[in-house]
């Protein structure tokens, strides 16, 4: 099972655009994948599923993170990294289970020039630490806001060329 992970719980994100996006093309290609959006994290998290805590709401996104085998993590850049909420969540999953030896593609998005170029190096890490076996071919997207068109798509060939490959390689993965 594919998951994409809409990896900010910041309200009308581009990254939950952009996920809904990917999960459409995938859907368009015949293979299922389903979304898990930080904004429906319990509001909480901090308190009630760090260190050995567990809510009921977070037990339905743990059985989400269990049964799949493939992530696409799609990261906005804030503050030059990846988003923290992003970082609490891994925390909170179960470890080393939730992550070990499965496998992950990564899109990094940005306002700005870059591409969140350095929060994927820093996630990939993190990835690796967790045994998560991350695709080479990774895509960063910068100008997010020159990208998606009025139904939130995104448009441009080129972005579209790499997106495409990118799916097609890691359907394969
Ligand atoms: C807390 C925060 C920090 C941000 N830091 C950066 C940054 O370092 N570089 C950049 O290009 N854009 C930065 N942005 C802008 C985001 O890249 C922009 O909002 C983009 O649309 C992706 O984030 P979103 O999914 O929240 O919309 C930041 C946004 C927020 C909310």
């Amino acid at each position: 099972m594919i998951t994409i992970i809409s990896s900010t719980n910041r309200t009308g994100s581009s990254t939950l655009k952009v996920a809904k996006f990917y999960q459409r093309q995938l859907l368009a290609a015949g293979v299922d994948a389903g979304l898990l959006s930080l904004a429906d994290l319990p509001p909480n998290l901090i308190q009630s599923d760090l260190y050995g805590n567990r809510s009921k709401e977070f037990e339905v996104i743990q059985g989400v993170v269990n049964k799949t085998e493939k992530f696409i993590f799609i990261i906005p850049e804030y503050n030059g990294s990846f988003p923290g909420v992003l970082k609490v969540f891994i925390d909170a999953c179960d470890f080393p289970q939730s992550f070990y030896n499965k496998k992950a593609a990564l899109v990094g998005i940005s306002s700005g020039k870059y591409g969140n170029v350095r929060g994927i190096d820093h996630f990939t890490g993190v990835c690796h630490y967790m045994h998560i076996n991350v695709m080479s071919l990774k895509l960063h997207i910068s100008s997010i806001h020159k990208e998606l068109d009025a139904d939130d798509n995104l448009y441009k060939p080129d972005t579209l060329k790499y997106v495409t490959e990118q799916l097609e390689k890691f359907v394969a993965f």
